[in-house]
């Protein structure tokens, strides 16, 4: 009898220990977790009071987005440096602008940069509408001016026709600000990237993520990765220290760009920058502001170390990896705009 009984409480501790292991929806402790630091790509775009988002600003925003005519050589369009079709990057370590110049830091995809709390490696754009404005005059990047940029557009009558429709109060609807306005409403709307498979899971699908997806992100949640990636883009806001713990080395932190510290002019910001939003991480290699690193394992890895004074070992670099790759959601599908060709005494392209 006594062993009868001890073999059955044996088994019904087993049993409750493999109920334990593939628990029902509501006791998935690693989902309660997760939900403690991160969000669901919202199903809806925030609307912003002073740029309300219309089909017909949006439709305008996509062709100046594609627009080259809004470089000074008529080559570089928003689409150049973060193509829609490659995760919005170049794949480059530093894009190529006007006159093949090299930027200073790598192209950050501009897939769900709406989510960002700010703008910029550095976060010196407070938002999409902000941003907008800076590569176009940028000598490096469209190296254009402003007024010569609005001359343009003037001249082409379905493009007057067009920012009239988006900016329906405007007296003077061409002008700079509704460029950027136009711009910042496309990627609003159309430059998101909904459902990865962390989506479904924090919505309740605990199939949704692998076993190995689900090690990685009990990974990043226990070493502490969640101190600077969290929220809805795992990352793009609070700026921190790139080296906190040990510096990386000079390839991949430059010593000459100081991030924050080059703005405010303050040592406390030295080798600051905005925590990297983490979405489709795994399409928008290479990585960090020095665009160096091409291995999305060898990214954790100096991460660890530089953040965290954690050496990883292969497995947890291997689970992490794996965990990330479940950040990448449905890209874009964005019909081509065709763009209106304008009148034969229109401002010519300078190389
Ligand atoms: C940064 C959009 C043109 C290269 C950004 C960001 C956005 C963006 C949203 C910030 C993303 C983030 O902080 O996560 C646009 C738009 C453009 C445009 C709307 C057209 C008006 C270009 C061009 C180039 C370029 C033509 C290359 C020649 C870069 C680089 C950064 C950046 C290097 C990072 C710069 C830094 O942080 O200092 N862009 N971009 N962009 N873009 Fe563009
Ligand atoms: C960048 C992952 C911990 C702050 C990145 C990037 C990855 C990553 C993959 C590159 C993204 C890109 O270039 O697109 C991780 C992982 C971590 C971790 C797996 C845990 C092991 C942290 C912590 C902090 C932090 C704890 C803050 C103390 C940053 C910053 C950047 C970044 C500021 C931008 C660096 C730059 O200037 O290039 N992270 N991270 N990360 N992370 Fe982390």
């Amino acid at each position: 009898i006594f062993r009868r009984k001890t073999l059955i409480a044996v088994l019904s501790a087993m049993a409750a220990s493999a109920a334990a292991s593939t628990p029902p929806a509501c006791c998935d402790e690693l989902l309660d977790e997760a939900r403690d630091y991160f969000e669901p790509l919202p199903e809806t775009v925030p609307q912003s009071e002073d740029n309300p988002l219309t089909e017909e600003k949006v439709e305008l925003g996509k062709m100046l987005y594609f627009e080259p005519r809004l470089s000074k050589s008529w080559v570089f369009s928003c689409n150049s440096c973060h193509n829609v079709a490659t995760a919005g990057v170049d794949m480059r370590p530093k894009s190529v602008g006007h006159t093949w110049q090299l930027g200073g830091r790598n192209s950050p995809t501009v897939l769900n940069s709406v989510f960002n709390d700010s703008q910029f490696w550095d976060g010196r754009a407070a938002d999409l509408t902000e941003q907008a404005k800076g590569p176009i005059t940028n000598p490096v990047e469209m190296a254009h001016r402003e007024d010569l940029a609005v001359e343009t557009l003037s001249s082409i009558p379905q493009y007057v026709a067009l920012f009239r429709k988006a900016f329906p109060g405007d007296k003077q609807p061409v002008n700079y600000t509704n460029v950027a306005k136009a711009i910042a409403a496309f990627e609003a709307r159309e430059l998101i990237t909904p459902n990865a498979p962390f989506d479904r899971f924090l919505k309740g699908d605990e199939k949704a993520l692998s076993d190995r997806q689900r090690r990685g992100l009990r990974a990043f949640m226990d070493y502490g990765c969640t101190a600077c990636h969290s929220g809805v883009n795992l990352g793009g806001s609070g700026f921190f220290q790139f080296g906190v713990m040990n510096m990386p080395d000079k390839k991949i932190l430059p010593r000459e760009d100081k991030g924050v510290q080059d703005l405010t002019g303050d040592e406390g910001d030295a080798y600051s920058f905005r925590s990297a939003a983490l979405r489709n991480v795994a399409l928008t290699a290479p990585y960090f502001h020095s665009g160096v690193v091409w291995d999305l394992g060898e990214a954790v890895q100096v991460m660890a170390k530089a953040q965290l004074d954690e050496e990883l070992s292969k497995e947890d670099v291997a689970d992490i990896v794996a965990f990330l790759e479940s950040l990448t959601g449905d890209q874009p599908r964005i019909t081509l705009p065709s763009l209106p060709i304008g009148p034969s005494d229109m401002i010519k392209p300078v190389d």
